[in-house]
């Protein structure tokens, strides 16, 4: 069928195509440099890792970072370095030889050491490939424990491993003319990657919905007056978003607090628009939400779209360890919707099968 693309082998059977094909080898540890590492707001930072090559990418796709101390870190000609579980000798095997690896915090005990032993998963908030292959990721974390601290210490020069790229990235039904990009804290990077993704298909009509707890954590460019009118307090979507901007998309801004744009959560936001939208139109057709953030925000913009009977694809923070499918400790519980409400369940992966999900298949 014109427009549609092959799924990569293995991969799960979908009708819908994807934004841009994975290519059928797509994962794979890359060895990258830092770039930038530019703190963004109080506890965001955007990580521009640069690397010679790396696969191609889909919005909604993420890596997995060796968040190691800078003393463990790998080199840049693909050798991984000394391991991390590579510890010294006991003291009583030691003898006269000198220890060969550096303890990385002498006072503690190795599992209480400062390394974050497994990677960690974060989206991609943008992939940049130049012509020659030469590839740029930006990442934007929030420091919330030990490998997002380390990782927001790394200087530009410092050399850093990642898997990638893993999982499954969004997908544009056939039909669809405007897209909602609605994400909270830590999900808005792959929600920025997105709008750049739509830019590029058929869509042309985006709305970004961005939410956050107060103003200094929200982890995007308010262009102010007099370049552009202030986020409004009502929940219009306005051109002051530099990163949707950019596409020419309009933002609506919402905090908790109240502290920039309106003032709630960034469900009502959405609940609004569409409701506005629908009583122009009638039924919403050609409408899609895309999601990410955390679990209870994402659950409630499910239940949004339902209401107004428009699809919605989320893309799931679970905690993850390996992030290929090997550990299973990032399983959601999976209903196709064609099954009905009373057929069983199965768990699904969310580092392979996902992280991005119709809403409507989940077990929530
Ligand atoms: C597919 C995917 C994409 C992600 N994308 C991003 C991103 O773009 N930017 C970003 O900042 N973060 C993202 N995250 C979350 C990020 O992986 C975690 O914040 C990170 O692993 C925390 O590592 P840490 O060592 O700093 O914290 P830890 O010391 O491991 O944990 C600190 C605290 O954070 C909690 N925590 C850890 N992981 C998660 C999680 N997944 N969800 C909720 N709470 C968690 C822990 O329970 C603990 O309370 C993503 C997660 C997944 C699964
Ligand atoms: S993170 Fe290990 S199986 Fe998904």
């Amino acid at each position: 069928m014109p427009g549609r693309t092959r799924q990569p082998a293995g991969g799960a059977t979908s009708s819908e195509p994807r934004i841009r094909p994975t290519p059928t080898s797509p994962r794979g540890r890359y060895v990258a440099t830092v770039k930038e590492n530019i703190r963004l707001c109080t506890d965001h930072y955007r990580l521009v890792l640069s690397l010679p090559r790396f696969p191609r990418s889909t919005p909604g796709q993420f890596v997995e970072i060796d968040c190691r101390d800078p003393r463990f870190a790998p080199s840049a000609d693909h050798d991984p370095g000394p391991r991390a579980f590579d510890w010294p000798p006991p003291e009583s095997f030691k003898g006269d030889s000198p220890v060969a690896l550096p303890r990385p915090c002498p006072s503690d005990p190795d599992f209480n050491a400062p390394l974050a032993y497994l990677r960690r998963p974060f989206s991609l908030a943008d992939h940049r490939i130049w012509p020659d292959g030469y590839t740029e990721l930006d990442i934007i974390h929030r420091v919330v424990g030990r490998g997002t601290l380390l990782l927001a210490q790394m200087l530009p020069g410092q050399t850093v491993s990642l898997i990638g790229p893993l999982g499954t990235g969004f997908t544009i039904p056939q039909g669809i003319e405007l897209a909602c990009l609605v994400g909270g804290g830590v999900g808005i990077p792959p929600m920025l990657y997105m709008a750049k993704g739509l830019q590029q298909s058929w869509i042309k009509g985006g709305v970004g919905f961005i939410g956050a707890q107060r103003e200094d954590l929200l982890p995007v460019t308010i262009i102010g007056p007099p370049n552009a009118p202030e986020p409004s307090r009502a929940g219009d979507p306005l051109l002051n978003v530099a990163e949707f901007k950019e596409y020419g998309y309009p933002a609506v801004i919402t905090t908790d607090d109240g502290s920039l744009g309106m003032r709630g959560y960034v469900t009502e936001a959405l609940s609004a628009f569409l409701e506005e939208r629908q009583v122009q139109q009638g039924r919403l057709m050609n409408t899609i939400v895309y999601c990410c953030g955390p679990t209870a925000m994402m659950k409630a913009t499910a239940r949004v779209a339902a209401v107004f009977g428009v699809p919605c694809q989320v893309s799931l923070e679970q905690p993850m360890a390996c992030g290929m499918g090997t550990c299973q400790s990032c399983v959601i519980k999976f209903r196709p919707r064609d099954l009905g409400e009373g057929a069983e369940w199965k768990y699904k992966l969310t580092c392979t099968e996902g992280p991005v999900f119709d809403s409507r298949d989940l077990v929530w």
